[in-house]
């Protein structure tokens, strides 16, 4: 009797044997034969390649060829420097309040907005301000924001003769790049924004300084106080353009444009 079950059983497990068997045939072969675009023949970057003559399999960009999306032909939009800036030019230094010697001319940086300054613009460069310089250069940019107050180094205030006669590619240049202890912005701000906090930074500084000659924007006042119409349209125009630039470089997310 007990044989039997024995017998049984054992004709039980070599059953589940054989299914087991199968099943993992099943599998192996179902894997084996697949053949999926991701095991199609293709080059990777940089191999070789005995197709081409010169044995690479990547070709050559053909000359002066710009990735999509970073056509920066505005160069004092992208830069905030004049056309033909010299980096060996010799700058001025002078004293700074606390004793420091510190660079008082630029002379690579353009001096007028490369797009016009609008309520718009001030008003994104109000709130782009308040989210990433006020907490160190304060609400009036006098140097005492609340991490300063909490012991950060203390940035110069933006209302000294030194600031208020910087053109306005040097604050581009800042925000971008960096000055001394301060990071620069660059990954952070997309380049329309910089120009609006730098708009944003000029009305402040004519804020507080009521006797100022300081305008935001030769172009948008000529010398008879009219608006020339025609200049602003122009204008409109390049914002745009320069809009469209952004979004797409936005796209990339690459934000290194220096
Ligand atoms: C974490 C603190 C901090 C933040 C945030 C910050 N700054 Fe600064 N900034 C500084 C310090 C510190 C200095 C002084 C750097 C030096 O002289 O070494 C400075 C200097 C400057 C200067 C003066 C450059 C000169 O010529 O002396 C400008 C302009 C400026 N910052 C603009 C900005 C703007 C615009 C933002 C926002 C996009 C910003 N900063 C955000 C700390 C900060």
């Amino acid at each position: 009797m007990s044989k039997l079950i024995n017998q049984s059983s054992k004709l039980r497990m070599s059953k589940k044997l054989i299914y087991s068997l199968l099943i993992a045939a099943f599998c192996i072969s179902a894997i084996g034969c697949r053949y999926d675009m991701q095991d199609q023949p293709r080059y990777k970057p940089f191999k070789e390649s005995d197709f081409f003559s010169d044995e690479k399999a990547m070709r050559d960009l053909p000359e002066n060829t710009v990735a999509r999306g970073n056509l920066r032909e505005n160069k004092a939009f992208y830069t905030g420097k004049k056309e033909n800036a010299d980096p060996n030019v010799q700058v001025e230094t002078t004293m700074d309040e606390d004793g420091n010697t510190v660079v008082s001319s630029f002379p690579n940086a353009i001096e007028e907005f490369p797009i016009p300054v609008t309520k718009e613009l001030l008003d994104r460069g109000e709130q782009r301000y308040k989210i990433f310089c006020m907490v160190c250069h304060g609400p009036v940019g006098a140097g005492d924001g609340m991490i300063v107050r909490r012991g950060y180094p203390k940035p110069s205030t933006y209302h000294n003769d030194r600031l208020r006669n910087a053109p306005v590619g040097h604050f581009y240049d800042v925000i971008t790049n960096g000055w001394g202890k301060m990071n620069g912005y660059a990954s952070q701000i997309p380049v329309a924004d910089r120009w609006a906090i730098v708009a944003y930074i000029r009305a402040l500084q004519i804020s507080q300084d009521p006797n100022s000659k300081m305008t935001m924007d030769k172009s948008s006042t000529d010398s008879a106080g009219n608006t020339d119409n025609k200049d602003n349209a122009d204008n409109a125009e390049t914002e745009k353009d320069s809009d469209k630039a952004e979004s797409s470089e936005n796209k990339d997310a690459d934000g290194g444009e220096k």
